[in-house]
Formats: structure tokens, sequence, C-alpha cells
């Protein structure tokens, strides 16, 4: 039967009994405790909690749903997949299990031809909460099925929740047994791979409060009503009606199964590897085209991270299975739109945009991949010119790090070069990466006390009243003083303290914009240099420093002093953030959102997300833009407004931030409108200059530019000139025509290091002739065991040595080991012909003699192999006992 069919004889059935058919929710759920939807029964949600009236008592529907908690599964079991679809029906204080259980049931069994599954009953089993005797009894008494057939369980797997606080309840379910090959007699309770679950009914009567996913949480009381919620995964159906072995054979997920295979030029079923790769390839392109569908884009943070994650591993995959980089998303796509439009006509609408959407992906992360793989070929190439087997977990780090390569692709690549990957230095640097972003983070937030130690101080003190914006002093009173993470009743000269005041002029760390630094004096008796200011809880100012003379202690009266000029630049810095991300957003579009900042003197950082990196010439112009506009010299206005009037205003919001109802908000005319807590130039013409200094990405989506300010942009330019100037000089050339001679010089040096390389590249290979006459006999075999030339390089000894053995033709075996010290570390290469490597004589094996000597290690196959050392003076040693194990051989 077709997963179509399966749906629609699914709704007509319980239309028939009475409900009302809801079409399926969007993916992207309105809930806000989750980020997509994973069950049939979340747009009901609000009916079961009594926090809507539904407009109908009894509903059915198949849902869209997305659970990538197990995405690790996906493709190794019969049935995890991304997305999904589930079949329910629901009744909202309707009927409860007395009717729910039979409709299950008859709906299972029915013959096919009276419009049923026609699922034999003898296949089936069920399982019911511990405790539930009554939906034992109905499915004893009113459904008919054998005692034997009815297995407990307990919690874990008959009891349903969302995993969160909510409504939830006992569950029953409905097995199906694939038979004896599949496992273990005995039903559900005995093996969950033969006996496959196809039906949850949830009797949901409770609401439970916070704890464990599955088990461990409170009920807090009774939902108003006793409802039904029950799920069928459609795909799971399918593959038992279907007689296939796993959802991804199934009709719809097995076409892109198929068409991938066909493209990549494998067999389904001729590798299990493969199989799993195609499996999650078919699973995955589906569940992207179904996000796109719902209007989810690739991205770093919530749900597009989850469309991103699931394409990268799909064009991973695809690569791994054809062998080339060739784009295949596209085709998949199309063929996977096409298997669902039956069930979703909207598809064949949407094609152009979720086409466009998955197309670019596919180029971006292509881009990455070539820019980790170049950087992976430079490390490859020297580690074996090097003599090295091992490729650097350093390095392994970087391409993780900068180029969002998996380790299992460096481990994957390295080994198709013969070289392994030091993993375990690999994940030390991921574990101090780890460690750094939570001490970084905790530093950041917390400085050295605890933050309940800070939660007292606000208790204790109230929130700071903050007078920055209109002052840069005050008179304000000690009302915390923490030294060494413990509060304390005063601080002596040369100790850092930590110091609450209950008024402060002083701007802390927030929103991009660098805190003040500045004095706290206490009149005769003591002075502290602030360094930061940072806010560990809302409305908490702590002051970081040290008190460079005399005593402060709690209640002292100090006078607040902000560094007046440090504050100014900073506030250029600011202002001009403000108006680089309107002309950002000119340029791009508004989908440039701000995704972080960095406000210091002389100086800024703003990232934003973009796809494709700007360019030089449309940095150029939106350099130009600010300084058009900020000569202008607009005023610079703030004020207090309620957030949907800002919003409505147009003010642009960072994404993800939370407001309150009360915002501030920065204009400078309309040209920019920003919700912004920090502090700004009174007139855009304060700013003087703004310099842009480069665009870089930092990482997938996120780009960042940086840009000099005011005087410091100033200075940049001149000292840019003078550059220029010595330059010209220097090359006798006039300025606008430097760059045409640097690109002669560039070129004139390559072809010279070229042809450089080609002549010591022939230098070597001329030796090879006497070299090979150089050959003598130990035991059966034809050896030449010795150093090659001065200044061979690494790849060169390989080129030598096969050209070496190839002379030695295939008459009788042959070995040729040699050696070269490249950048001061011996390497040997060996080769051996058939006739030898048929004789037993293995080049592997060999290298292993020569690098134990050399103080080092290597291998390779039986035909070339490589391997190095460290110990220079021991190349005529290790050339020895090569050849006196081969005669011993
Ligand atoms: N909510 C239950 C589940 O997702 C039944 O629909 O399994």
């Amino acid at each position: 039967m077709e997963t179509a069919e399966i749906a629609r004889r699914f709704l007509s059935f319980f239309e028939k009994n009475g409900h009302t058919v809801v079409p399926s929710a969007s993916l992207i759920a309105e809930d806000p405790t989750l980020l997509l939807v994973p069950a049939g029964m979340v747009p009901f949600k609000p009916f079961f909690l009594g926090q809507r009236t539904p407009p109908y008592d009894t509903a059915t529907s198949v849902q869209k749903c997305i659970r990538t908690k197990d995405i690790e599964e996906v493709g190794k079991t019969s049935r995890h997949a991304t997305f999904f679809q589930m079949l329910g029906n629901f009744s909202f204080g309707d009927y409860f299990k007395e009717k729910a259980i039979p409709l299950a049931w008859e709906l299972v069994t029915t013959p096919v031809e009276d419009g049923g599954f026609g699922i034999d009953p003898d296949k089936l089993w069920v399982t019911v909460y511990l405790e539930d005797d009554e939906a034992e009894r109905i499915w004893r008494e009113v459904v008919g099925v054998r005692p034997e057939r009815i297995q407990r369980m307990g919690m874990e797997e008959n009891y349903w929740s969302m995993g969160v606080p909510g409504p939830c309840g006992p569950c029953s379910e409905i097995f199906y047994d694939r038979g004896p090959e599949y496992g273990a007699e005995g039903g559900p309770q005995a093996d969950e791979n033969r006996y496959i679950e196809i039906w949850n009914l949830v009797f949901m009567q409770y609401e439970r409060g916070e704890g464990g996913d599955k088990t461990g949480f409170p009920i807090i009381g009774e939902l108003p009503k006793r409802n039904i919620d029950t799920g069928m995964g459609l795909e799971r159906l399918a593959s038992v009606l279907q007689g296939v072995d796993n959802i991804y054979e199934t009709d719809i997920i097995g076409r892109v199964l198929r068409r991938a295979a066909e493209l990549t030029g494998t067999r389904y079923g001729d590798d299990s590897d493969q199989d799993v790769m195609l499996r999650v390839v078919a699973d995955h392109v589906r569940s992207a085209v179904m996000l796109v569908a719902d209007g989810v884009k690739p991205g770093n943070e919530k749900a597009g991270y989850v469309l991103r994650r699931i394409l990268r591993r799909s064009i991973r995959n695809l690569r791994l299975l054809s062998g080339s980089d060739t784009a295949f998303l596209h085709e998949l796509t199309a063929v996977s739109i096409d298997a669902m439009k039956d069930i979703y006509p909207d598809l064949l609408d949407k094609a152009d945009v979720i086409h466009g959407v998955i197309d670019t992906e596919e180029k971006n992360f292509a881009e990455t991949l070539r820019a980790g793989t170049a950087l992976f070929g430079r490390v490859a190439e020297r580690t074996r010119a090097e003599g090295g087997s091992v490729f650097s977990g350093s390095e392994a780090f970087q391409l993780h790090d900068t180029y969002g390569f998996p380790i299992d692709l460096t481990l994957e690549m390295a080994a198709e070069q013969g070289l392994s990957v030091d993993e375990s230095a690999f994940r030390e640097l991921m574990q101090k990466q780890r460690e750094t972003a939570k001490a970084d983070a905790r530093a950041k937030k917390l400085g050295n006390a605890d933050i309940s130690l800070y939660a007292q101080l606000l208790e204790g003190a109230g929130a700071t009243d903050f007078l920055g914006y209109s002052d840069s002093r005050s008179e304000s009173r000690i009302k915390g003083i923490v030294v060494d993470g413990a509060a304390s009743p005063a601080a002596r000269e040369g100790e850092r303290v930590e110091i609450v005041l209950d008024s402060t002029p002083f701007y802390a760390e927030s929103g991009g914009q660098l805190a003040d630094t500045g004095t706290l004096s206490v009149d005769g008796r003591g002075l502290v240099d602030v360094e930061d200011v940072q806010k560990p809880l809302p409305g908490l100012f702590v002051h970081r420093g040290t008190v460079r003379s005399g005593e402060i202690a709690l209640e002292d009266t100090v006078h607040a002093s902000i560094d007046t000029d440090r504050r100014h630049a900073i506030e250029r810095s600011h202002s001009a953030t403000h108006l680089i991300h309107s002309a950002l957003r000119n340029a791009l579009g508004p989908t440039a959102g701000q995704a972080g900042s960095e406000n210091r003197p002389g100086h800024l950082r703003f990232d934003f997300t973009a796809d494709n990196a700007l360019g030089g010439e449309r940095l150029a112009e939106v350099e130009e833009e600010v300084n058009t506009v900020l000569a202008r010299d607009i005023e610079v206005q703030t004020q207090e407004r309620g957030l949907e009037e800002a919003l409505r205003m147009g003010a642009m919001a960072m994404f993800g931030e939370k407001y309150g109802d009360r915002v501030r908000v920065v204009e400078m005319s309309d040209y920019s409108v920003e919700l912004c807590g920090g502090t700004h130039v009174p007139s855009t013409a304060r700013l003087g200059i703004v310099k842009l200094l480069g665009e870089s990405s930092i990482g997938s989506g996120v780009r960042r530019v940086e840009a000099a300010v005011g005087a410091d942009a100033f200075r940049r330019l001149s000292r840019e000139s003078a550059l220029v100037g010595q330059l010209s000089e220097q090359l006798k050339t006039p300025r606008e025509e430097l760059p045409e001679r640097i690109d002669a010089m560039v070129s004139r040096l390559r072809t010279a290091e070229k042809e450089i390389e080609r002549l010591r590249a022939a230098q070597v290979l001329q030796a090879a002739g006497s070299i090979a006459e150089g050959a003598r006999r130990h035991g059966s075999a034809l050896v030449v065991a010795q150093a090659a030339p001065e200044g061979t390089s690494g790849d060169d000894l390989r080129k030598l040595v096969l050209d070496v053995r190839g002379r030695l033709g295939e008459d009788e075996p042959v070995v040729v080991a040699m050696t070269a010290v490249p950048k001061d570390r011996p390497v040997v290469v060996i080769a051996v012909n058939k006739a030898g490597q048929k004789a037993g004589v293995k080049a592997g094996e060999l290298v292993g003699v020569a690098a134990r000597v050399l103080g080092g290690g290597g291998g390779g196959k039986p035909d070339i192999a490589q391997g190095g050392g460290s110990d220079a003076g021991k190349v005529d040693e290790a050339l020895r006992a090569v050849e006196a194990r081969v005669a011993s051989a």
C-alpha cells in the first residue's frame, strides 16, 4: 500500500467516525518550548491544557514532524528518521480509552478491501502501563486480545509527555512482529527490533512538572478533561505494509535512495557502510526539502542550524559515496519534491525557492570544503615531504575550527593518503577550547565570585542607578565589596576588588560597547582604579579594579569619575557601528542581521549574517555611504518608547535578544533607528571619518567587518599613504602603476621557481641510471640501498626510487631503498617490484626496519612505503639493516 494511500485511509477512517480532519501545522513550532514540531499533538497542546477551547471535540491529522535527537542513528537502524509524518486521532474531553482502543484495533486489522490496513491480528502485540488495569481490561474484554499478547511496561516506555512540563498520561502501544529473522521470541519486552511499535495511544489525563525527559518528574495535577492523543509513524507503518526491511526502502524515501545510488555510481545492498550513507542522504534530503518549504533558512542557530547540519551531512555522504565533488543535491531535491507532491501539493509552488536555498547552501559548503581541502593538501604534502606519516592534531583542529571539517572527514582524507591523524592531540585541543570557552564565559559573567554572592549584593543594595547617559562623575556610596570571591567590609592598597555602588556614571560592558574605566576616590583615604565594569545580574553594576592607595570601606562616599576621552572614543565607534549596520542593510537587504559587535576606542567590529562575501567593491560603497551620511552632521537622538511602537517605527533589534516592554531607541534621523542601551555621540560629524579595514568570515554564514574611527582612522590612512610612497620609491614606479608592477614581478618569480624545481628534479632523476648500476645482490634479490644526492626533497625521493625500480625491471626480485635528509630529518623510501613482492618481500616491513634505526616510524603498502626518523647520522646504518633483512628473507 502506497504511503499516500495509508494517510488517506487513516484520515477517512476517523472522519467516518466523526473526527474533523485538521491539516498539518507548519514544522516551525508556535510553542516557545520547542524549535520544531516533534509530535502530532503539538498544535493541540493548548486544548489539552484547557488554555483554549477547541473548535471540535475530536480531530485527526497527518502532522509533519522533525526529530534530530537521534540523528546519528539515522540509516543505522530500520526506523530513525529526521523528518517523518505522524498519523493521529485526538479527543478533547470527548471519548477516552474505551473508544480509542477499539478504534485503533479496528483500523489496523480491518481487511484492505474493506478500507483498513489488513494486518493479521496474530502478528500484533500490545503493551500497557504498569498500573493501567483499565486499558488491559479493554484490550482483553472489548477487543479480544489474548492475555499472553499483552505486556506491562514502566514509565520509560508507557508513559508519555513532551519531555517538559505540560500534558501527559499513561499510554498503550501496538507492536508488529516482523518475524524470527529479526530477533528473539517473547514480545516487545524481549526485542524491540523484531517487535516494532506502530501506534502509540496516549491517555492524556495529567499535567507534569519539571524533571526528567521520560521519567523522574512529578505529576502536578489532573487536566481539566480526559483526552486522547494517538500517534502512528506513517513511514514505519508503510515499511510494514510494503513488506520492506526499513523506512528508507519505502516508496517515497526509496525513490530518493535509489536515485542517490544511481547518481553516485553505487549499488544499494552491496556494502553495509555505503547503505547507511545512502539512507542518510535519502532521509536528510527529504527533511531539508520539508524544512525549507516551511520557511527555514540554513543558519548557525536554532532551526537554521538543524537544516544546515542535515544538508551538510547529505553533501558529505554524497561525496564519500561518489568519490567526487559533483553537486547532486539539486537533482535529489527534485526527486524528493516529486515523491512528496501527492501529499504536499504546495511543494510544487515552492519548488523554485526550495531549489534556490538548497543549491546556495551546497555551493557555499563546497567553498568551505574547497578551502579546507587546500589546507589539508598542503599539510599532507609537507608531512610526507618531511618523511612523517602522521597528520598533526593541531592542523586537524584548525580544519575543524576554521573550515568546519568534521574530524571523520579529516580521518578519511588522511587515510586515503596513507597518513594517520594524531587524534589524541586533536581531542586535547577540542577539550581545551571547550574549557577556555567555558572559563571565558564564567570569568566574564561571574568574575571570581559565585553568582549567589551577586544575588545577595543585588538584594542588599538594590539595582544600581546608572547616571552615565548624562554624567561622567557622581558622588556615590559603596554598597558592596568583594575580595577574592567573598564579601568584605573593606579593601586595602594593592588588593584586587569588585565594588558595587548605589549609583554610577560607569557604563558596564553590554551590547558590544566596552566598559568605562576611571577612578573611585574616597576623600583623603583611598583611591581605586576601575579597569572593567560588568553586570553579572541585570541591574547590578560591578566595578572591577585595584586599590591604588589607602583603603576603602562599605558605606564610604566615593567620587566616581570615568575616563571621558576613552568614553568619547568608544561612543564614536558605537555610533559608527549603527551607521555601518544601516549601510550594510541597504547593500544586502534586511537579511544582513547583526550577529555581534564590539566597540572599543578608535576601533569597531561588526558581525552580521550573510551567505556570501561582500567583496571589495561593495565594501567600498558601504564605506562611502557611511562617510557621506556622517558628514551631514545628523543629531543623534535617544528616547524611551514602548517595544511595539519602536518596532513599528522600523527599529532594528538584535535577533534572538530579549527586550522589556520599555526600550531605548537610538535614532540618527531616519537613516538609522535601533534599539540600543549604549551611549553615543551627540551628532554624527563627531565621528570624523570611518575607515573599513576589511571583511572576513568567522564561521559559516557569519561575516565580520572591522573599522577604524576618528583619529585612529586618520592615522591609519596616513601610515598607509606613507607606505605606498615608500614602495613607489623602492620599485621606481608611480603609485598608480604599483599593482601591475608587483603582479609582473610575482609572476616572473613564479616562473623562475618552477624552472628551478624542474631542473632540480631532472638532476635527481639523471642520477637514476648510475644509482641503478650500483645494485648489489643480497640473498635472491637485487638491492639498491643508498643515500640520494644531496638536496633531494621528500617528493623527489619517491620519484627517484620508483624510477630506479623501473630501470631494474621485473626479471628478478628488486628492492630499492633510498634516503634523503630534507630539513634535517632523515626520510627513507623503499620500493619492491612485483617479483620481489611475490617472493614475500614487503616494502612496508622494510621501512619499519629502517625507520627503527632512524629513531622514527613509517609504513605503507607492499610495493612502496615511506618512513622517517630523527637521527640523520644513522642513515647508513639504516640502509645496511635493510640489506641485511633482505639477505635473510
Ligand atoms: N504524542 C504521542 C507520540 O508522539 C502520541 O501521538 O508518540
